[in-house]
């Protein structure tokens, strides 16, 4: 099947290269001119595992190109995906402009029977919209709603390997449509889940927000571990051992980043305010999160009380590991919170330093590596948990630092190593351990999800 992907950021470039692999012919489209030219040089503009020896594969088998001419993209295709962004508007809803621009491109320039799959993430009732804009157009366009679950850093894997697909469709014809994109993945045994567009879109937000609220769950229950004396990791390992429960998404941090938990959470608050329920559960999954990423600095901050010019290493800008994305990254007001309190930072990360350094300039100081960072520093504040944080050599760390503290934002860390090189080792939710300690009681160790 001929298909365009309309949007070449993270998840069109992930679905479009996919598709390709599936024996699909794709063109991809972006506004970005630079973007285009060099995927079409065969470089991939965003760093994710797998991602451009899969773009260069498909592209020598003459299944994926790349254009910015939509006007081509739509006559040469009987399928359009749509995978713009859809960012959070002033109000907290999802701003469309771009997605509408698109819908209103494809009605003025369409040239015969279309399928429109929106891969957008987008509020409950866009497809009506969208439906009504397309009703115009000269050839019949059959919109349908295919939410992507793709997580950043293994964003291939999950796509090609979905837990279920979500086929949202309010005509047989839209299924249809959906079916032959897929059937090679349905033939390899995913399970796909059709139902109407509107259930398609709320199942979407229901997902990153049910996932939001784990996290802001066990991040909230830290906060009484910390209290009491308990230590959250025993508490996700009991709980997440409950089958009924499960152990993904129980990690507790310095609370979630990225481009969709937070807008996919503020924009499902705002759409039950538009239509009058009062989001009582889901408005409290952003604000645990944001005091999360506060407390977490404020600790640093107090731990430093009296400190002559506070010096302090970032380890970790990016939101999550394996990925170079900053979007919502929590390392941003851990840093200006941080800065503010007079502390001067010292920052690095594997991947995300070009896009941290258009966000941060120069409030911050840029390391080459984790020892540049860390050299002559009072503490060590861990963000994101890249594995070259968790396995460093503890010794060595303690040997170059000025200062003892080490602060396990992720609670990735080997806690008795830390401790042992002489260091104080603070985590999220976990008691704290001083120089020299053992921790008493520690449990196996479940996968976090
Ligand atoms: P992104 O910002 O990385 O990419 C969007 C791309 O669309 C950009 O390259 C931009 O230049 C391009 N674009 C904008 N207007 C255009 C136009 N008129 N024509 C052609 N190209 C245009 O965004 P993203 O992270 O890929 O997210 C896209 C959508 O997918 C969002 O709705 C998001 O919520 C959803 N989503 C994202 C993820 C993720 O992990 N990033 C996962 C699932 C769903
Ligand atoms: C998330 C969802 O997992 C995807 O299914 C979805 O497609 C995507 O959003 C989207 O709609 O964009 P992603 O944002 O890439 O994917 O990353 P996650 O792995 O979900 O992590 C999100 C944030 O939660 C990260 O900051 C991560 O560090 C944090 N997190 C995750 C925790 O703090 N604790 C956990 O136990 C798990």
């Amino acid at each position: 099947m001929n298909i365009s992907v309309i949007g070449c950021g993270y998840v069109g470039l992930v679905s479009g290269a996919c598709l390709a692999s599936l024996g699909h012919h794709v063109m991809g489209v972006d506004v970005d001119q630079a973007r285009v030219e060099s995927l079409a040089r065969g470089e991939s503009p965003i760093y994710e595992p797998g991602l451009s020896e899969l773009i260069l594969a498909q592209h020598a088998q003459g299944r994926l190109c790349f254009t910015t001419d939509i006007g081509r993209a739509f006559r040469e295709s009987e399928t359009i995906f749509i995978a713009v962004g859809t960012p959070p508007a002033p109000s907290g809803g999802a701003d469309l402009r771009m997605l509408f621009s698109v819908v209103d491109d494809l009605v003025r320039m369409v040239d015969g029977p279309k399928t429109l799959v929106i891969k957008s993430t987008v509020p409950p009732g866009t497809g009506e919209q969208v439906a009504a804009r397309t009703a115009a157009a000269r050839y019949p366009i059959e919109v349908v709603n295919n939410p992507e679950f793709l997580r950043e850093g293994t964003a291939v894997q999950d796509f090609l390997h979905p837990d279920r697909m979500i086929f949202g469709a309010n005509s047989p014809r839209g299924l249809e449509a959906l079916r032959e994109i897929f059937q090679p993945l349905i033939d390899r045994g995913y399970a796909i889940f059709s139902m109407s567009r509107q259930s398609a879109e709320l199942t979407k937000f229901a997902a990153n927000a049910m996932l939001a609220m784990r996290v802001s769950f066990i991040n909230e229950l830290s906060l009484l571990a910390s209290a009491i004396g308990a230590d959250i990791e025993s508490v996700r390992v009991g709980i997440g051992t409950d089958r009924r429960i499960g152990p993904s998404f129980l990690k507790a941090g310095v609370g979630y980043g990225g481009s969709c938990f937070p807008k996919d959470v503020a924009a499902l608050e705002y759409q039950m305010r538009q239509v009058g329920i009062e989001p009582c559960l889901v408005a409290g999954v952003e604000k645990v999160n944001q005091r999360q990423k506060l407390i977490f600095a404020q600790r640093v901050l107090a731990a430093l009380q009296g400190v002559q010019h506070p010096q302090v290493a970032l380890w970790g800008l990016a939101f999550k590991p394996d990925t170079d994305d900053m979007r919502e990254s929590p390392s941003i007001p851990i840093a200006r919170t941080l800065a503010a309190g007079g502390v001067a930072l010292r920052v690095y990360d594997p991947q995300a330093m070009d896009n941290a350094r258009k966000i941060l300039g120069d409030a911050v100081q840029w390391s080459r590596d984790v020892e540049d960072c860390t050299r002559g520093v009072d503490a060590i504040a861990l963000v994101t948990d890249w594995p070259i944080f968790i396995t460093q050599n503890w010794a060595r760390m303690a040997a170059i630092m000025r200062g003892k503290h080490v602060f396990d934002g992720r609670n990735c860390l080997a806690s008795g190593k830390v401790a042992a090189a002489g260091l104080y080792y603070h985590a999220v939710g976990r008691p704290e351990l001083a120089p020299g300690a053992g921790r008493p009681g520690s449990m196996g160790v479940i996968p976090s999800g």
